[in-house]
Formats: C-alpha cells, sequence, structure tokens
C-alpha cells in the first residue's frame, strides 16, 4: 500500500512562511518517490501552497470544512472552496476540533459525506483520550468514532478514505503510542471497516499514525502491516525535518 505522509500544520505559517516551505521541501522531491506527501496549511496558506507546489508531485490539504455547501456559517469554508486552490484532501475530526472546538461524531460524519462527494479525500481523525485509555476504553472510543464517520458511506468510498489514528495523549507531547498500540488500533479499524464493507472493500482504505512522529520513530510505525503513514504536526514545520522524516519512511518500507 502507498505509503500517505501529511504535514498538519495546524495554525503556523503565513502566506510567506508557507511559500519558503514550498520551496524548500521541493528541492528533495525526488527522494519522496513512492510516498504520497502532502501539506496542509491553513486556509488563508492555501494560495500559496497551490502557487509554490504547481507541478510538483507534492500534495495540498486543508485542516477543515463545513458540511454544507453554501449558507448563512459566517466564518465557515465549503469543500469547493478549497478545490478552487488545488486542495486534494481534507483533514476531518482531529482530536483539536473534536475536544476544543466541541466538534461532534455526527459533524464529523457530515462532513466526511460532504468531502467525498465533492471529490476530496477526507483523512478521518480518530484516537482516544488520556483518561479513555486508562479506563479501558481504547477499541470502545475508536469503535464509536468510526462506526459514525462510516455511516452513509458506500465501499466504494473506502478507496479515498484516510483514517488517521492520533491518540489525543500522544499530540504534541513528545510521548508517542509504541509501535504495538499503534498497529492495534489500525488493525481494529480494519477489522470494523471490514464489518461494514467486506474484506476486500477494506483492503482499500489507509491508515495513518499520529502523535509525536519524528524522523526518529517513524521507521517503526511504518514497518507495521496496518499503518501505511503519518500525520505528523511538529515535526512537520520545517521542510529540512519534514523531509528527514519521509525519507526515514520510504527506507522503512523498502527495507
Ligand atoms: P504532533 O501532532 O506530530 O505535533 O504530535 C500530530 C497531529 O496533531 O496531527
Amino acid at each position: 500500500m502507498k505509503l500517505i505522509i501529511a504535514a498538519n500544520w495546524k495554525m503556523h505559517k503565513t502566506a510567506a512562511a508557507t511559500a519558503a516551505f514550498c520551496q524548500a521541501l521541493r528541492r528533495d522531491e525526488a527522494l519522496f518517490e513512492g510516498v504520497d506527501v502532502l501539506v496542509c496549511p491553513p486556509f488563508t496558506s492555501l494560495p500559496a501552497a497551490s502557487a509554490g507546489l504547481e507541478g510538483s508531485t507534492i500534495k495540498i490539504g486543508a485542516q477543515n470544512m463545513h458540511s454544507e455547501e453554501k449558507g448563512a456559517y459566517t466564518g465557515e469554508i465549503a469543500a469547493a472552496m478549497l478545490v478552487e486552490f488545488g486542495v486534494r484532501y481534507v483533514i476531518i475530526g482531529h482530536s483539536e476540533r473534536r475536544h476544543l472546538m466541541g466538534e461532534t461524531d455526527q459533524q464529523v460524519s457530515l462532513k466526511v459525506r460532504a468531502a467525498l462527494a465533492t471529490g476530496l479525500q477526507p483523512i478521518l481523525c480518530l484516537g482516544e483520550t488520556e483518561s479513555e485509555r486508562e479506563q479501558g476504553q481504547t477499541a470502545a472510543v475508536i469503535k464509536r468514532q468510526l462506526t459514525a464517520a462510516l455511516e452513509g458511506l458506500a465501499a466504494k468510498d473506502l478507496l479515498s478514505l484516510v483514517v488517521a489514528y492520533e491518540p489525543v495523549w500522544a499530540i504534541g507531547t513528545g510521548k508517542a503510542a509504541s509501535a504495538d498500540d499503534a498497529e492495534d488500533a489500525a488493525a481494529l479499524v480494519y477489522r470494523l471497516a471490514a464489518e461494514h464493507f467486506g474484506a476486500e472493500s477494506a483492503k482499500g482504505l489507509r491508515v495513518q499514525y499520529g502523535g509525536s512522529v519524528k524522523a526518529e520513530n517513524i521507521g517503526s510505525y511504518m514497518a507495521l502491516p496496518s499503518v501505511s503513514g503519518a500525520l505528523v504536526g511538529g515535526a512537520s514545520l520545517e521542510a529540512e525535518s519534514f523531509s528527514a522524516l519521509i525519507q526515514a519512511a520510504r527506507k522503512a518500507v523498502l527495507h
């Protein structure tokens, strides 16, 4: 399965900083062969990313979108507005949106459907909090979040869907999940997808691990049978460290 490595910049980088990053990352592009690489800048930096990555194999993702096509939703952005800037992917249900902005499973589900209907590939984020983990709720949380998001989808949608398992306690903390935990979660995602749509269709899905991924630890995740990519926050902010991370991931899979 082709690796997919995404840079989630969160609320970082102006348009000027985005342009500089894209210019720097492109220099290493030949070293990323066989990996889907994408950057997910803030909305206002999408035009700069689009211009800076023109003619490149590096793709662009957004960090969020609204589920409606248009309407009285002040401050929100619709899928078609993203497509206009060459956006191909969209992160949906990131834990910061679920936990800081109160995004619900129901909203996440509507967004996933709207993204697919517009031709965007959703990167659906899910994962348990520290207290849910301590209470042994990890599998139940993954099941609840995934089941809600798969509702209303068709088997063929799994070919476009990316699921990012991101335990909340691992995000931005430097405390990355163990490879065993990441594999358990990713394997569970596949099992649940197979229950819904059959084993053959579930094979089309790609599952990323996210949470304190860096060049030094990415290899241990990419070697896992059920993980085929990473969603990267902090270590994606510098072109040099992001490039090193992509190269390390590639090496782990080639060996
Ligand atoms: P991190 O963030 O790599 O900084 O832990 C990952 C994410 O939030 O997607």
